[in-house]
């Protein structure tokens, strides 16, 4: 990345005092976005701190409680009364050194409403709403105060109340692990508790995402419905049931709402990045997105172990061919897991047995990264620590260390353990601590980090941009070795509408080969084609080739694998039915090219696609990779049609997706 974040362009910061706020009444005001379609009114009733949304004059959230509770003091927001208000407008535009697009607008309507309890203790604190004009967040802001000072949050009064009962795609908070569940899609009444981002169709046509930015030294929020329509804040708790510790004078994370008319406006959305803090780290030249193939997949598929043995993969050998395919095919990364010592151990009960500096005996990582180096490969390294955070803490600068003196810039993390040290959980203020030191000591040593087993992504990539990628969801793995058979055809329509809006996800897509040896009846199920259309539709600026190099080898499909950016200027979703389809296409940061992927579920049907996204004065090549005409992905998921064609903007194309198949086009200026 050559531009320095600090050079980012700043076209516009208008800051207005005074403006974009009506007083309704005394005690009730209002916000606007800077167009004026969404409107936030914040008000007391009867004493309760309360806010209410619409969107076009149509109700989006109606009144909604806002307020904490205590440990051992009394709740506060529900004896208040509004003392001011003060209200600004922003309209500026950063530079993202990486992403789905290169230019953020960050143009909204601010309104910091000061409250304070009328009873005998006037303790006081602030809401302060930014309304976009595609969603809105706000958060609290508690000054330090004589009747306020260290505090224990038993959980937020937060809640998002619509106005009818819709519906929600929805993961569980707690019953499942690491947000590796399978999306229901369930009226928001019959949800479970569950995590964010919750997308909901509502009955009047919208798609609303609730989610949280900037989740720092904070419990993460998840979601239940307390009555047929009232979503209210759950923070994860500590193993002893209390949520937060923390002292005035603190702030919470932004909760917030995405509104949008189509499903894929929810995508292009960037509120989240938006109330994330400007980036942190001074010098970001070596921040460098790619893709990279890895020692990985043979483990899933029990043709390698990850501890020493006749089968470990990790060998200085199997590494050094590892890097020999990555020279040859452009990919700047190789990961190898299993190269420390400890896996031998029972590690996802043992896991604070990890050195995360002292290699296997056949894994010469000096002679290994020094023939990496020479031929232009980085080594990605894994820290997987089976939940042992301690262990890890205590080694995690030195780990970083060796990986920053061996010319390394990026680790895989891992926290496969159901509980974090054996107690606490990942998405609890004690694991969101721990994650937070990663990002901060990756900074200090230069490393990229790509977390697995992760508290949920809440855009704090825009404050620190080496944290690049990670899992918190069910990646490709399941295909591998899932009892239930591996992900079902409908999953990939649905993450990029859920998981995906909180931020890069790895994957790992492009497996070509659908043959499961050790248990054929758990498979990929998608054709070849939708495995190329995935590098479009799943953003990660870390992108694996997830399939073994010999499976690769001689197939011309990777030609479009090869060619794929994982950085983009633009982003745009063309069409889309969460649960059914998704087409989207994104221009190059680097070229004129631009790239299509589209998919579907396992009912194949014809997508549409037109070309009005392209510069109307440029004739495009189109390298076409589309399903077979007896594609399938039961049946024949390998058959794939490669061809060229000339385009222009103002066609459309039309093509045939399989059941569960996909399309993927390389547009190529002429
Ligand atoms: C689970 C991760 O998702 C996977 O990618 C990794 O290979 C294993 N843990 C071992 O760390």
């Amino acid at each position: 990345m050559k531009k320095n974040i600090k050079s980012a362009i700043l076209l516009c910061l208008v800051l207005i005092i005074g403006s974009g706020c009506t007083s309704l009444t005394e005690d009730s005001y209002q916000v606007s976005s800077p167009s004026g379609n969404i409107k936030v009114n914040i008000k007391t009733e009867k004493g309760q701190l309360l806010y209410n949304v619409s969107s076009n004059n149509e109700v989006i959230l109606a009144d909604s409680k806002l307020g904490f509770e205590f440990k051992g003091l009394p709740s506060l927001g529900d004896n208040v009364k509004i003392t001011g208000t003060k209200s600004n407008t922003y309209n500026e535009t950063w530079e993202q050194p990486w992403g789905e697009k290169r230019l953020i607008e960050n143009r909204y309507d601010e309104l910091v409403v000061s409250v304070q309890e009328t009873g005998r203790n006037k303790r006081v604190f602030d809401v302060v709403f930014k309304v976009y004009n595609d969603g809105f967040g706000f958060r609290y802001e508690v000054p330090a105060q004589e009747k306020l000072d260290s505090v224990v949050i038993m959980d937020e009064v937060t809640e998002f109340k619509l106005p009818t009962i819709d519906k929600a795609w929805w993961i569980p908070a707690y019953s499942e692990t690491y947000y590796e569940s399978i999306t229901r899609f369930t009226p928001v009444n019959q949800m479970d508790t569950v995590c964010t981002p919750l997308t909901i169709e509502t009955k009047a046509g919208k798609y609303l995402s609730i989610h949280q930015a900037n989740l720092t030294d904070y419990a993460a929020m998840n979601i239940y419905c307390a009555d047929s329509t009232t979503l209210t804040c759950d923070l994860t708790p500590w193993s002893t049931g209390e949520k937060v510790f923390t002292k005035t004078p603190f702030v919470s994370p932004w909760r917030m709402v995405v509104v949008a008319d189509r499903p894929g406006d929810l995508i292009t959305s960037y509120l989240m990045l938006n109330l994330n803090d400007p980036c942190k780290i001074e010098d970001t030249s070596w921040i460098t997105p790619g893709r990279y193939i890895g020692i990985w997949w043979g483990m899933h598929m029990e043709l390698y172990s990850w501890n020493n043995g006749p089968k470990h993969g990790a060998t200085t050998e199997n590494t050094m061919r590892y890097i020999d395919f990555a020279a040859k095919h452009g990919f700047s990364g190789v990961l190898v897991e299993g190269w420390n010592t400890g896996w031998e151990n029972d590690w996802t009960k043992e896991g604070d047995k990890f050195s995360f500096t002292k290699s296997y005996p056949d894994f010469d990582i000096e002679k290994i990264t020094k023939y990496g180096n020479s031929k232009g490969v980085k080594l990605i390294g894994h820290h997987e620590t089976g939940g042992a955070t301690k262990n890890y803490e205590a080694q995690m600068e030195d780990g970083m260390k060796l990986y920053q003196r061996l010319g390394m810039n990026a680790v895989k993390t891992g926290y496969v353990g159901l509980r974090l040290d054996g107690k606490e959980r990942h998405s609890s203020q004690y694991g969101v601590r721990h994650f937070q030191k990663v990002i901060d000591n990756g900074a200090k040593y230069h490393i990229m980090i790509d977390n697995h087993e992760p508290v949920i992504p809440t855009g704090l990539c825009r404050t620190y941009p080496n944290f690049m990628t990670g899992e918190g969801m069910r990646g490709q793995e399941y295909n591998a070795w899932s009892a239930d058979g591996g992900n079902k055809p409908d999953h990939l329509t649905i993450i990029p509408f859920t998981r995906g809006l909180a931020g890069p996800m790895d994957y790992t897509p492009g497996i070509f080969n659908f043959e499961n040896l050790v248990k054929p009846n758990t498979r990929v199920q998608t054709t070849i084609s939708q495995q190329l259309a995935l590098y479009v539709v799943l953003y990660s600026p870390l992108q694996m080739a997830a399939d073994l190099p010999e499976n690769y080898e001689g197939k011309p499909a990777l030609k479009f694998i090869e060619s794929v950016p994982v950085n983009w200027d633009v982003t745009k979703v063309l069409d889309s039915k969460i649960g059914d389809f998704i087409v989207t296409v994104r221009k190059d940061r680097d070229s004129e090219e631009w790239f299509l992927g589209g998919l579907c579920n396992e009912n194949g049907r014809e997508i549409s696609c037109d070309l009005s996204f392209l510069d109307k004065n440029i004739t495009y090549t189109a390298d076409i990779y589309r399903d077979g005409d007896n594609a399938d992905y039961k049946t024949n998921p390998t058959s794939i049609i490669i061809e060229k064609k000339e385009v222009k903007s103002d066609e459309v194309l039309k093509f045939k997706l399989a059941n569960a198949g996909g399309v993927a086009i390389r547009f190529i200026p002429k």
